[in-house]
């Protein structure tokens, strides 16, 4: 039983929240997270940086069990932006060596679970190893048909939409598209998230609000929930107070 207190961000009402509260017919299919604080979450403890990192990976695990038992379909996880190679060379190392550490160790209660692992990315600039791992537990999962648990590594959405607009430019130029069919639902299709529909929410952990050159397209009308929680102490029972909160929002998409 998830139970917390649920601050009602438009009355200041507080409320206990549990996973009997949520509506099992307004599920978020998709989740994108963005895993922040992890250094802070370390330095307040006394610890080196990586140890954030090392225990964000229990969050992630978390985090996929409680998205598998609500229902939501796909969840999204910043692990690592275009922009983050210009941390200290031991900290990028240290990410780099991430995926083997936790997709090989965690990867059979992963498929135990049911879980698709999925990575979205440039290969560019990524280690070798890093690819092989990562490749590896997209192979050894490509026939669940749970939750896919989807790592965006060596992500950025500008450079996303730059190369997108230059495949776009190089099918017109070879004759496989024309100008007069470019429009939003085409530009989409050459977008790293082709499979998947946009975001329904986006967490982000820490207290900072920003986007961070996060899936900027895909979340033109996605709701947005921050919450002061570091990354390595985010659990279930944060998750539900996030897809609770979402709940309480009307979609309109531009309508009225
Ligand atoms: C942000 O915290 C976190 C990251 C840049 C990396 C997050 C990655 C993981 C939790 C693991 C990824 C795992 C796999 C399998 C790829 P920060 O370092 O920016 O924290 P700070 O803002 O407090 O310094």
């Amino acid at each position: 039983m998830f139970k917390g207190l649920f601050q009602n961000t438009k009355n200041n009402s507080t409320k206990i929240v549990n996973i009997e509260d949520l509506n099992p017919f307004n599920i978020p299919k998709h989740v994108a997270i963005i895993m922040d604080g992890n250094g802070r979450w370390a330095k307040g403890k006394g610890l080196p940086r990586i140890a954030g990192h090392r225990a964000g990976m229990e969050a992630i695990k978390r985090v996929a069990k409680a998205a598998n038992k609500v229902g939501v379909e796909i969840v999204t996880l910043f692990a690592f932006s275009t922009e983050n190679w210009k941390r200290p060379e031991n900290e990028v190392n240290f990410l780099m060596g991430l995926p083997q550490e936790f997709l090989l160790k965690e990867i059979d209660e992963l498929n135990e679970q049911n879980v698709q692992v999925k990575i979205m990315g440039f290969d560019e600039n990524l280690p070798e190893h890093t690819i092989k791992a990562v490749r590896e537990a997209e192979r050894r999962t490509e026939k669940n048909t749970g939750l896919i648990l989807n790592f965006a590594l060596n992500y950025g959405s500008r450079h996303e939409i730059v190369h997108a607009t230059k495949s776009i430019v190089h099918d017109v130029l070879e004759g496989k598209i024309t100008e007069q069919q470019i429009d939003e639902r085409l530009l989409g299709q050459y977008l790293l998230t082709k499979n998947y529909p946009d975001p329904d929410l986006l967490i982000r952990t820490s207290g900072e609000l920003r986007l961070s050159n996060f899936l900027l397209w895909q979340m033109a009308y996605t709701e947005l929930y921050f919450t002061s929680a570091f990354w390595p102490e985010f659990n279930e029972q944060h998750f539900i107070e996030a897809i609770y909160d979402y709940q309480q929002r009307g979609r309109r998409f531009g309508a009225i």
